[in-house]
């Protein structure tokens, strides 16, 4: 940083200089910059989205529906949502607790920047998408991690652990659910019991649900919703990325406690204005039609799980927990410490990039993460690939 004569001159904001760094995007960039590596990285499969939904934006566009929508998201589309929530999970939403939101990720900072001062803390269970931590940053708050553990061949979450760490500072906590990258789902009684901790002391809840329709056998997971009350200091975040195929349309909904919306508003005001009017119009299809896909794409990642898990029980050193959600493999490989390291190595010697588990928190260096929600023949070719690295040394 170059110096001014009277004082270091910082050209950024203290908690933006601050954020913690992101390997596991250099990585990512990194193995996408090969040409012949297969990336199992990122979270999204490679069925691109259904045309159903797509020709709805077509249609949209043809109509003209290319103007200003409105702040807290077209009244048709926040309908939709209320009328999905009823239909699904039985919620019944007044419209002015959803705000239409420009994807999952833009929900979860919308909602943190309406809560936190600098300094403030969010309890999270780990491990946690490396974004949920990055955005806390910046809206100047700092991420308190507690660690699940695997207990019984599943993941588990001491909630006396959780509560544990709530101290004055405390703003939030902070749970995805289904988890990822464990796919862990937390248990309906833990789900009631955090509610009632949390209104007990005036905590806020951030429950990040963009998961919540991937459950491998069941229609749903267990939601915050089912037992809030509608003053609750809660925010659900959900997305159409994940249910729908639809990672590139940066859709997705924010519901808060009524007394929100008008600040919700104003903070997409002042962002972008909301996301593009003719994708709201296509996220009201996906909503309304988009059971069929989604049933399909579960049996997928299904099969896609057995798939997996079969290639990786050869390895002695591959310990991994079968998860009941999501498309994730989250696995621990002996003997590796640097899951970054680890990573690199793979893209560069056998041609293979997948998600580093260090970046999901601390302790967890020495997992890896891959996403089975591609083709079945593309992850065949890269558990193929991965034989020299995963096998006994
Ligand atoms: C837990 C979690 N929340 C949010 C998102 C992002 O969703 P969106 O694509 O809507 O930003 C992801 C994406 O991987 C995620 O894993």
């Amino acid at each position: 940083m170059k110096q001014r004569p009277d004082r270091l001159f910082n050209p950024y904001r203290a908690c933006f200089d601050n954020m913690s760094s992101n390997l596991a995007a250099e990585l990512l960039r990194y193995g996408k910059s090969k040409s012949n590596c297969i990336s199992l990285a990122q979270g999204e499969g490679s069925l691109p989205t259904p045309s159903f939904i797509c020709e709805e934006v077509h249609r949209s566009l043809s109509e003209g529906k290319t103007f200003y929508s409105f702040g807290a998201g077209l009244p048709e589309l926040r309908q939709e949502i209320a009328t999905y929530h009823s239909r699904i999970y039985g919620h019944s939403l007044p419209l002015n607790r959803i705000s239409v939101t420009s994807s999952g990720t833009n929900a979860v900072h919308l909602a943190l920047m309406s809560i936190l001062e600098e300094g403030d803390e969010v309890i999270a269970v780990t491990p946690i998408w490396k974004n949920l931590i990055g955005i806390t940053e910046l809206a100047g708050g700092k991420i308190i991690e507690v660690p699940m553990e695997q207990k019984d061949g599943k993941w588990h979450l001491d909630l006396q652990k959780f509560f544990g760490k709530v101290n004055k500072n405390t703003k939030a906590l902070m749970i995805v659910s289904p988890n990822n990258p464990t796919g862990w789902v937390m248990p309906t009684e833990d789900i009631r019991a955090v509610l009632e901790f949390a209104r007990a002391r005036d905590i806020w809840i951030i429950a990040d649900e963009v998961y919540g329709r991937t459950m491998h056998d069941l229609v749903k997971a267990p939601s915050f919703l089912d037992y809030a009350e509608d003053d609750d200091l809660l925010y659900v975040v959900n997305s159409f990325s994940k249910t729908w195929a639809m990672t590139g349309w940066r859709l997705g909904w924010l519901i808060g406690p009524g007394h929100s919306e008008d600040k919700i508003r104003d903070l997409i005001l002042y962002e972008n204005m909301g996301p593009p009017t003719f994708t709201q119009h296509a996220g009201i299809v996906a909503l309304r039609d988009g059971e069929d896909f989604l049933k399909s794409q579960k049996s997928r990642w299904k099969r896609n799980q057995e798939l997996v898990l079969d290639a990786l029980s050869n390895y002695s050193r591959v310990s991994i927990v079968k998860s009941p959600a999501a498309f994730y493999a989250f696995f621990q490989v002996e003997g590796e410490t640097d899951s970054f390291a680890l990573v690199r190595r793979m893209i560069d010697d056998v041609g293979v990039s997948l998600a580093p588990g260090g970046a999901f928190g601390q302790g967890f260096n020495g997992y890896l993460r891959l996403c089975f929600a591609a083709n079945p023949e593309v992850i065949s070719q890269a558990l193929k690939r991965l034989e020299p690295v995963l096998k006994d040394n």
